[in-house]
């Protein structure tokens, strides 16, 4: 039964990451031009690589981005880009970038 119950954690786990994944690789479409298919674009000569950053630094600065706390000369550019995502959007796209 003990075994059991693990299965079925460790599968839920399994599903609910695979639903991130998916929703993270069509939340990234848009931001290919500038960023590269696997973030690994500075993007207009002025973004870190965006691949290189961890999950928890990929949050904060898009939230960042979102409520003005964050950023570099081009941080209104990226406002414009995260002004319709919500925060479980946010984390998508967060675990899929990591990934790359
Ligand atoms: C038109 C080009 C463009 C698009 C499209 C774009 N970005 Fe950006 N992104 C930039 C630029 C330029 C910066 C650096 C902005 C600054 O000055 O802080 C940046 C910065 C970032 C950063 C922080 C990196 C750092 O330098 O600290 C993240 C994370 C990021 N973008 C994610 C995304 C995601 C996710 C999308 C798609 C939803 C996206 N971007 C779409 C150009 C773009």
């Amino acid at each position: 039964m003990k075994k059991f119950l693990l299965n079925v954690l460790a599968l839920s786990t399994m599903f609910s990451s695979c639903a991130y994944a998916q929703e993270g690789a069509a939340l990234y479409a848009k931001c290919v031009t500038c960023h590269g298919a696997n973030g690994e674009k500075v993007a207009l000569g002025k973004s870190k690589i965006i691949k290189d950053m961890g999950v928890d630094e990929l949050v904060a600065s898009m939230k960042g981005y979102q409520d003005g706390t964050y950023g570099g000369a081009q941080k209104g550019l990226m406002k414009n880009q995260m002004k319709n995502f919500d925060d479980a959007q946010i984390k998508a796209l967060a675990e899929y970038i990591s990934k790359k």
